[in-house]
């Protein structure tokens, strides 16, 4: 078969130890060709590619970000987008696409499925937000990375008796927020699924120093948003999905809790520092598995398809159902932990 493999959306560590996964099986295992097309969807319009092999993928398991490059492109944003994919992969006559990405890759992969293109989808994002999956590759590296970022501001914060806001990525879904910061044992954890009350935050970080504490770490998602009418927050511009450019919620924090408390306060924004670097042996496990599953996919003609982790388990899903809604914090599953607040 003659396959083309393209990465979308924010990159994320992991991406390839797929690209490496899905080559080294198809070409050892399938004789297949292999085409990398360049920054996610862009590359498929545009016909911006490299031919991939056994040898251009050494030594690339490790690497963070994506050897193929990525962009936010939304291919039914551009005119005539999904015919020139068309005509992109009849040039090469690519038998179909594997498609590493996440929500709005993968929404995409579903929309070209439906018009015809072979495509199987690869779910990745740190924000761990897809459905149908338990898990996405890139959520395991940075909840390592923003965890070890909280271990570190203990020791600053009570050096100077000060809050601490970190914020952490994750768009619209807690999961980064709640894991790290039920790991970093944060104080006060805000995530989008459930608005915060300010009052309630303040009185943590007071309670706390009541009771001798004198600093406090709280750990807000970049889309944590105040119960409505109780603090000011902007909005960013939008992208080619319509997501808002997130960020400046920790800077919000940082001046309502010094304001209102009294106690010194300082915002970290973990941002991109989240998403770089090498992936931790379970994201390239993970991804690994993701990697060998999507080509058996292919070569079984499942297009439409995603590879999921399920119960530890890889298995093949429908795209549609992946992409259905976005996979967010189950609101049971954060209240289970406010015990642990304050
Ligand atoms: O979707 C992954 C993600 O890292 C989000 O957590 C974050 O909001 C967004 O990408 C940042 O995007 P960009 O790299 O385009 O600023």
């Amino acid at each position: 078969m003659r396959i083309g493999l393209l990465t979308g959306g924010g990159d994320c560590p992991g991406l390839n130890a797929v690209i490496r996964a899905v080559v080294r099986k198809g070409i050892g295992e399938y004789g297949d060709q292999m085409l990398g097309l360049r920054g996610g969807w862009r590359g498929a319009i545009e016909d911006t590619s490299e031919q991939l092999t056994i040898d251009s993928t050494r030594g690339i398991l490790t690497r963070g970000g994506t050897i193929l490059g990525t962009s936010r492109t939304n291919p039914f944003k551009h005119d005539g987008g999904p015919r020139l994919i068309r005509e992109t992969l009849a040039r090469h006559e690519l038998d179909g696409l594997v498609a590493i990405g996440g929500e709005d890759t993968l929404g995409a992969a579903n929309r070209l499925h439906a018009e015809g293109v072979n495509v199987i989808g690869v779910p990745k994002t740190i924000d761990n937000d897809l459905g149908a999956t338990d898990v996405t590759f890139g959520f395991d590296t940075a909840l390592q990375i923003a965890t070890e970022a909280i271990d570190r501001l203990h020791s600053t914060a009570e050096s100077h008796d000060r809050v601490l806001v970190a914020e952490v990525m994750g768009r619209t879904a807690g999961w980064i927020a709640l894991h790290a910061g039920i790991a970093g044992g944060a104080h006060a954890i805000l995530i989008p699924e459930v608005p915060f009350d300010i009052d309630e935050v303040c009185g943590l970080i007071c309670h706390r120093r009541e009771h001798g504490q004198r600093y406090s770490i709280v750990v807000t998602a970049e889309g944590a948003l105040p119960k409505e009418g109780t603090m000011a927050t902007a909005a960013g511009e939008l992208d080619e999905f319509g997501h808002p450019r997130l960020g400046g919620i920790g800077q919000r924090l940082e001046q309502e809790i010094e304001q209102r408390t009294g106690y010194e306060t300082r915002a970290t924004v973990f941002g991109h520092i989240q998403r770089g670097g090498t992936p931790t042996a379970f994201d390239r496990v993970l991804a690994t598995r993701f990697g060998l599953a999507a080509i058996d996919a292919a070569h079984a003609g499942k297009w439409g398809t995603m590879t999921a982790l399920r119960s530890a388990e890889i298995e093949l899903v429908e795209l549609a159902d992946a992409v259905a809604e976005v996979r967010l914090v189950p609101v049971a599953e954060y209240e289970r932990y406010r015990v642990l607040f304050g």
